[in-house]
């Protein structure tokens, strides 16, 4: 059982963690955060997000999962039997994070195509919003199912199966070298095309204009600190288990390092990218860029075609390449949240590779389906509240508390120190794990929630109770359940 999830390679762990990490939050989200968020002045909170949470916590991540060599749910047992309530919870909200990221994707797949012939047509908002979604604002449209919508929703699951069900090196393993990077040669053109057109300036002057004043204000922080967990992939999971599939000789601190500045150095570019491109739409239309610039969904699939509409023949290249980005970028992310809850099944209930994938490609291409109807993007936007506000945070928060004090992070130091080619870790190392984080943590988790109570209308909390309580009864399900493997409750560990 062992082989079958093991890298073949160091390079294989990295690249499928810069994989997991650049994504669509890189693309679809993060340029109207950016923007949205102070411009210039928002690269202070986002810096010290950096070093101050993510570095730390990322490297007590792999720690841990390199350690016990196992799934999330296992590890936890070992730390203490009365977790495997938690150890579960984690791993299903991952999953239905992954249900309405194959949405997106599933998206991107009809805009791939249809960018071939531009087939969105001369109005790409109606197109997406009327002829395509028909989306409703409300739960009302649930029942107008889209079957276009789900065949390319069908057709992303197919793909993750199809890797998925591979033994891990010459599945995941092999897509992550190829296709990583392919993925920074292709954004790297596109942005390099997108700065010589005319009017970028115009884009980027908008887009680093810092708003220096937004400083105080807790908003942007809490976008800071958000933004980077979810493009990280942070305590949800797929750092450890990626990091548990490592040999003896990996420098996980080296590792953790190379994944956050391929992190961000991507999701800059994409936005000088994105910005270049509406600077360039703002010069051609004459409406400012302020006016321009939308929320990813629509930043994606309105303001994109209308580009490639208004660029001619180019736009036929440009466009397929850029669709086709965007859809590797999320394959190889959705990959990893897949892998969180399909190795801990595969370890409680003795399931082969094979069959869990199938399992849960079943499940979730099943359960993704309630987002092919017309209520489907809005309850996408709920359903993405749900874990940014209040799971994400809140699992770092409590990863930290069970790693870093029960676990006892120190006993990670030696190890990981004696494999490290680049820093070492040191007090500074506990005292953020221990004490910083979460600190931090609980106060921008308290003002998560806070935003949270500002949005209630009923639908949203109905969808929110109902996505709680999915989780939690899944959970005690996999909690309760016997376990199909003799050693369930025993876990070697690697670190002495
Ligand atoms: N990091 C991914 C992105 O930026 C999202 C993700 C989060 C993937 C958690 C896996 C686990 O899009």
């Amino acid at each position: 059982m062992a082989n079958e999830n093991k890298w073949g390679s160091s390079l294989a762990f990295i690249l499928a963690m810069i994989g997991s990490a650049v994504g669509l939050g890189n693309i679809w989200r993060y340029p109207y955060v950016l923007y949205s968020n102070g411009g210039g002045a928002f690269y202070i909170p986002y810096l010290v997000a950096i070093f101050s949470l993510a570095i730390p916590f990322l490297i007590l991540e792999y720690g841990v999962g390199y350690n016990y060599q196992s799934s999330f749910t296992k590890a936890l047992i070992k730390i203490k039997p009365k977790f495997e309530f938690y150890g579960w919870v984690l791993p299903v909200v991952v999953f239905i994070m992954a249900v309405y990221y194959s949405t997106i994707i599933g998206w991107d797949g009809i805009y791939l195509f249809l960018s071939f012939f531009k087939g969105w047509g001369a109005d790409p908002n109606t197109f997406l919003n009327v002829n395509l979604l028909q989306s409703t604002d409300s739960l009302s449209g649930v029942f107008n199912f889209i079957p276009f919508v789900a065949i390319f929703m069908i057709a992303g699951w197919f793909i993750i199966w199809f890797i998925s069900h591979k033994n891990l090196d010459d599945g995941l393993g092999k897509v992550c070298k190829v296709f990583v990077p392919v993925l920074f040669v292709i954004m790297f053109f596109i942005v390099i095309f997108s700065l010589t057109l005319p009017g970028a300036n115009i884009g980027l002057a908008e887009l680093f204009n810092p708003n220096w004043s937004l400083l105080w204000h807790f908003d942007i922080w809490m976008a800071a600190f958000g933004q980077i967990f979810f493009s990280l992939s942070l305590g949800m999971g797929a750092g450890f288990t990626y990091a548990s599939y490592t040999g003896d000789d990996i420098d996980l601190i080296s590792s953790g390092l190379y994944v956050v500045i391929a992190n961000s150095a991507f999701e800059n570019f994409a936005a000088l990218g994105v910005f270049s491109i509406l600077g360039y739409m703002s010069l051609q239309s004459g409406t400012p860029v302020s006016q321009i610039i939308t929320q990813g969904t629509t930043l994606i699939f309105v303001v994109y075609p209308q580009v490639f509409n208004v660029l001619g023949t180019i736009g036929l290249i440009a466009g397929p390449l850029f669709f086709f980005t965007v859809y590797v970028a999320g394959i190889t992310s959705m990959l990893s949240a897949f892998e969180v809850l399909s190795i801990s099944i595969q370890n409680k209930f003795s399931l082969t590779r094979r069959k869990a994938t199938l399992i849960l490609c079943l499940v979730g291409g099943f359960a993704s389906m309630v987002y092919a109807t017309s209520a489907g993007g809005y309850i996408l936007g709920i359903a993405d509240i749900f874990v940014n506000n209040i799971v994400i945070i809140f699992s770092v928060l409590v990863e930290c508390i069970m790693f870093a004090w029960i676990f006892k992070a120190e006993r990670l130091i030696d190890f990981l120190n004696s494999r490290s080619k680049t820093f070492k870790l040191g007090k500074w190392w506990l005292i953020h794990v221990k004490y910083i984080i979460p600190a931090i943590l609980i106060v921008i988790w308290v003002g998560g929630l806070y935003e949270l109570l500002s949005i209630k209308t009923t639908e949203s909390v109905i969808i929110i109770i109902v996505l709680a309580l999915i989780t939690i009864i899944s959970s005690l399900i996999f909690t309760k359940r016997p376990a199909k493997t003799k050693d369930w409750f025993e876990t070697e560990e690697r670190i002495k």
